[in-house]
């Protein structure tokens, strides 16, 4: 058994690289989507299929416990999944909660009412599916109050990051980054709500200026899953050496996910 770690494609790999570094002991199982990505400009009903066909291939292949390591599968299938009822022994967790509870400084778990916090004004760049899906701003109505949240759907950067092309990456974030500034011209915070997206956080972090807190999920989720399976040790698992496994072509993303996670990484075909 492992933990299983999903994504449409390589941008669950930074969530990977954080919880090896929060969890060393813990195996994992990554599967991507490769073939399918990016699932961003795909409809609610089409990301739902996949994410839950995958989903249970994990679950049937020894993993109890799978992560949606992706904002776009976790806004259109997280929910719906749940709804339908997961089976006995077998969980699904998404990116998204973690991430709210940081930028509204609560811990893990507190479901006490919605109260004002001091972020007044947050920007969010995510991928055109979860921006219209509004599943960041319906978890963060649960817990906050008078936030103003201004989305920027960042069209072309997963693209062009599973091509491999960061140069175009690097040039669509800043005109993303342009774009939101005529919305929102001041955010105290800006949320990178698409896992791709720490791949060029130091873009981000440039575009928007040292005034604006930036915040990124890997370190938030590794933090969060340590925590659950310190509640719920039988979700560990005892599986051996991290296996990763793609729809597409494993060379190819072999490659990516080398020069991303800087160590060498052989994925399989799923
Ligand atoms: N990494 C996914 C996310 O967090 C990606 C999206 C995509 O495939 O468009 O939303």
């Amino acid at each position: 058994m492992a933990a299983g770690i999903f994504d449409s494609g390589l941008g669950g790999l930074t969530v990977l690289g954080a919880i090896e570094a929060r969890l060393p002991d813990l195996p994992v199982i990554y599967l991507g989507d490769n073939a399918n990505a990016p699932y961003g400009v795909r409809s609610p009903d089409d990301i739902h299929a996949r994410t839950k066909a995958h989903v249970e291939y994990l679950w049937a292949n020894g993993c109890d416990l799978v992560i949606l390591a992706c904002n776009t599968a976790s806004a259109a299938a997280l929910r719906r999944m749940q709804e339908a009822g997961v089976p006995k022994g077998k969980r699904v967790l998404g990116v998204f909660v973690p991430l709210i509870e940081a930028l509204t400084e609560r811990q893990w778990g507190d479901n006490s009412p919605p109260r004002e916090v001091a972020i007044k004004h947050v920007a969010l760049f995510a991928t055109p599916t979860t921006v219209s899906s509004r599943a960041f701003q319906r978890e963060l109505a649960f817990r906050a109050i008078g936030v103003d949240v201004e989305a920027q759907a960042c069209g072309g950067v997963v693209d062009a990051i599973e091509d491999g092309d960061m140069i175009l990456a690097e040039a669509l974030v800043r005109s993303h980054v342009e774009a939101l500034r005529r919305k929102m011209p001041d955010p105290q915070a800006a949320i990178l709500g698409c896992t791709h997206y720490p791949l060029l956080e130091d873009v981000f972090r440039a575009a928007l200026g040292p005034k604006v807190s930036v915040f990124s999920q890997p370190a938030l989720v590794a933090d969060s899953l340590a925590d659950y399976i310190g509640r719920h040790p039988q979700m560990i698992g005892d599986g051996e050496a991290a296996r990763f496994l793609t729809t597409g072509d494993p060379a190819r993303v072999s490659d990516r996910a080398t020069q991303f996670l800087k160590r060498s990484i052989s994925f399989e075909t799923v």
